[in-house]
């Protein structure tokens, strides 16, 4: 039997920043940001939106009334919940209207936690062949007005359904990863913005990506050449490349010419969100689906970094008909239907958004944002 990835869909809200607007904004060199970081346009969160109604959205997106029937447990990945308490995944099993007869779980470990989730998803289905199990990575990332961070901010969601017999790729039980305490990023609890040392988080990124190829290559006696492709954790679309060159001179030329080219179309979505934290690695991957150069039972490799640090390396083998499946999601229409707004709007937005005591203790939490505001709630209220 094989268990893999049968569905998986992307939602990012409808508003937008150009990102060369923004570095015009802030005295910096729009090169900076279009090529030295590799950000085109960052994804503006308006207020009725937040993990849960992305998430949600993502899913609603490849959900059959079959699947609603057979998904036995939801695991939905974030560093950016709406409670410290009652998990995500509750909401979104009310709001997708699946079985009360499944388990609901949240995790965090930063940008990791969403492979962490498809790790316990194939293995539950590996276990009990016929259900399935619904995987949701959804996060807003946010640094802060006029912060080294700013450019690399954005969110959305990545919902994925693991299933055996799926159509779009089996995970392979090859996984490498490693845990090791790190200082690069982190977020009081009573933060909304990040807080980020970004170039150590960037050494621990590639360090972490270099000894995991290494321990994979030990461990399974694959090349790089077996691989037709990567899909990284890309928390601005640089960061793949810097992985990926510190292992370049294992192929040719012709080889170097095709991983470059497939990590480009690896980037093609994430270039036009930025960071999704959970979901990054697995809207580059969608990306690499739908734009990339591959065939049926090509295999890949995917690369999950969270910050903290986590990380964890393992390969996908590609589906008869996988390309069928992807295609029906239409990313590059969604993108392109964002509305664009002004560096005043955004800022006017991502303010009203803030609630950092460490930041400003006189601000207040909005009284109801996403979710809550769904639900009706006021701040503070409990249902
Ligand atoms: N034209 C072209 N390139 C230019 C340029 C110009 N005019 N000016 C500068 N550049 C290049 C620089 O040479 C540099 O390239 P290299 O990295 O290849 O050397 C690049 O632009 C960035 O320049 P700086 O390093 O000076 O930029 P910065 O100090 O403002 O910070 C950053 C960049 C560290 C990524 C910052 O945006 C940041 O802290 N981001 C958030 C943290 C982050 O994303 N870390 C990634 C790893 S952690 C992780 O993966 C988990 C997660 O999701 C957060």
């Amino acid at each position: 039997m094989t268990v893999g990835i049968d569905k998986i869909g992307f939602y990012t809200p409808g508003l937008a920043l150009d990102l060369v607007e923004l570095a015009q904004v802030r005295g910096d060199e729009p090169d900076k940001y279009t090529i030295g970081i590799g950000q085109s346009v960052q994804t503006i969160v308006p207020n009725y939106e937040d993990v849960v109604t992305m998430g949600v959205n993502a899913a609603q997106k490849i959900l059959t009334d079959a699947d609603r029937e057979q998904i036995e447990m939801v695991v939905f990945a974030t560093e950016s919940g709406v409670d410290n308490s009652k998990s995500a995944a509750v909401f979104a099993q009310k709001l997708l209207g699946l079985s009360p007869f499944i388990r609901t779980i949240e995790m965090k470990q930063a940008c990791y936690a969403g492979t962490y989730g498809l790790m316990q998803a194939r293995d539950f289905v590996a276990l009990h062949p016929g259900k399935k199990v619904l995987v949701i990575a959804a996060d807003i990332a946010r640094y802060g007005l006029a912060t080294p961070g700013e450019v690399t901010q954005g969110a959305g969601a990545v919902a994925m359904v693991v299933s055996d017999d799926p159509a779009i790729a089996e995970i392979a039980t090859d996984s490498v990863y490693m845990s090791r305490d790190v200082a690069d990023f982190w977020r009081p609890i009573d933060s909304t913005t990040a807080l980020v040392d970004g170039h150590l988080s960037t050494d621990v990124y590639k360090e972490m990506f270099l000894t995991l190829w290494q321990r994979y290559q030990d461990q399974t006696g694959m090349k790089l050449s077996d691989l037709a492709g990567f899909a990284f954790h890309l928390p601005y679309t640089k960061m793949g490349k810097k992985a990926l060159d510190q292992i370049m001179d294992q192929v040719d030329a012709d080889g170097q010419a095709f991983l470059r080219a497939q990590l480009a179309a690896s980037q093609v979505y994430n270039r036009q969100v930025g960071n999704l934290y959970t979901g990054s690695v697995y809207l580059a991957l969608l990306s690499l689906l739908k734009e990339g150069d591959l065939q049926t039972g090509q295999r890949l490799g995917v690369f999950s970094y969270g910050s903290g640090a986590e990380a964890e390396l393992f390969s996908l083998k590609l589906s008869d008909g996988f390309d069928q499946v992807v295609a029906q999601q239409d990313v590059a229409g969604m993108l392109a239907h964002r509305q664009m707004v002004s560096v005043a709007e955004y800022e006017e937005i991502f303010n009203s958004q803030l609630f950092d005591s460490a930041v400003d203790s006189q601000s207040q939490a909005p009284a109801g944002t996403g979710l809550c505001q769904f639900l009706g709630w006021q701040s503070g209220e409990r249902q």
